[in-house]
């Protein structure tokens, strides 16, 4: 996110927008691949689904059956695909800033996927998308993103994109899992204080795979103090929305019954999804072509 203009998020919304009404845009026959290090339901299914609905040929990768198990580098299973003769990878990997090893030296294209407790573009973008759809623009809106707040790559990406398009983002959830580096985006405020005034309530998975020591609370516990129950939806504005990247987990960060109460967008989210990323998609290819097109003249 940190590289993309507010310009081009703002194309990017509205090419996705464009698919979700039906555009179609035919390419020419593009290979793509996903290579997720790390498990993911929503992110490598949509990516799927989005190359092929724009007509692309989907090459399957395995991580737990690839060479990389042998013990070929990132650089070198990537360079073997555009050897191949792939044009674009999604990658998802467990390091931070994974794509600093590839950066300017291979040629295909590379989303990124999720990196380590860095970022998630991809993620980012459909939230924007279903805020964008919601609320016709970003600028005063009142956004906080409750919960884990360290080990979520879906947070800081919102974080800093929100705050470059005029929205008012704000933090919540236990002061402990906070990261002080974001405090330079947004406030910390209190939950019930949050659920009041919020246009936008963000809730994010406990990631229990990330916590060392393991968790600090019991889920009971965390559900009472910073889970988005009933009651507290009850207090929230008329107009106000739900969200969460998902995976959810049910009864801890967000009631059972309020996954799919009126107001959540959970499911929309993940709709959405699809169409982002082939905005995403075709934005890189184009790109690249692009370039190809400079370097030829
Ligand atoms: C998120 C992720 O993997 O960062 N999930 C997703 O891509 N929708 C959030 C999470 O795992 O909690």
């Amino acid at each position: 996110m940190d590289d993309l203009t507010n310009e081009q998020m703002m194309y990017l919304i509205e090419t996705a927008e464009a698919f979700r009404r039906g555009q179609k845009q035919l390419t020419r026959p593009y290979y793509a691949a996903n290579l997720f290090f790390e498990d993911s339901t929503r992110t490598k299914s949509s990516f799927e689904m989005a190359e092929r609905k724009l007509g692309m040929n989907v090459i399957s990768f395995d991580a737990q059956t690839a060479s990389i198990q042998k013990g070929e580098t990132l650089y070198d299973t990537v360079k073997t695909l555009e050897a191949v003769g792939l044009d674009v990878v999604v990658i998802r990997h467990g390091e931070d800033r994974f794509f600093d090893q590839l950066e300017g030296r291979v040629k295909l294209s590379i989303i990124n996927g999720g990196d380590g407790m860095g970022h998630h573009p991809s993620q980012c973008l459909l939230d924007l998308q279903t805020i964008y759809q919601e609320f016709k623009s970003f600028k005063g809106l009142n956004v906080t993103i409750v919960g884990d707040i360290h080990h979520s790559r879906v947070a800081r990406s919102n974080a800093i994109a929100l705050k470059r398009l005029g929205a008012f983002v704000q933090f919540s959830g236990p002061k402990e899992w906070m990261d002080d580096d974001l405090l330079a985006i947004g406030r910390y405020i209190d939950f019930d204080q949050a659920v009041e005034t919020s246009d936008v309530l963000m809730m994010l998975r406990v990631q229990h795979e990330r916590h060392a020591f393991g968790m600090t609370f019991s889920k009971n516990e965390y559900h009472r103090l910073y889970g988005l129950n009933a009651e507290r939806e009850k207090r929230m504005k008329q107009s106000s929305i739900i969200m969460h990247p998902a995976p959810v987990n049910r009864g801890v960060e967000i009631a059972d019954e309020l996954v799919e109460c009126s107001r959540s967008r959970i499911f929309k989210q993940m709709a959405n999804g699809v169409y982002t990323r082939m905005a995403m998609l075709q934005f890189v290819l184009q790109q690249r072509e692009a370039l190809k097109h400079e370097f030829v003249n």
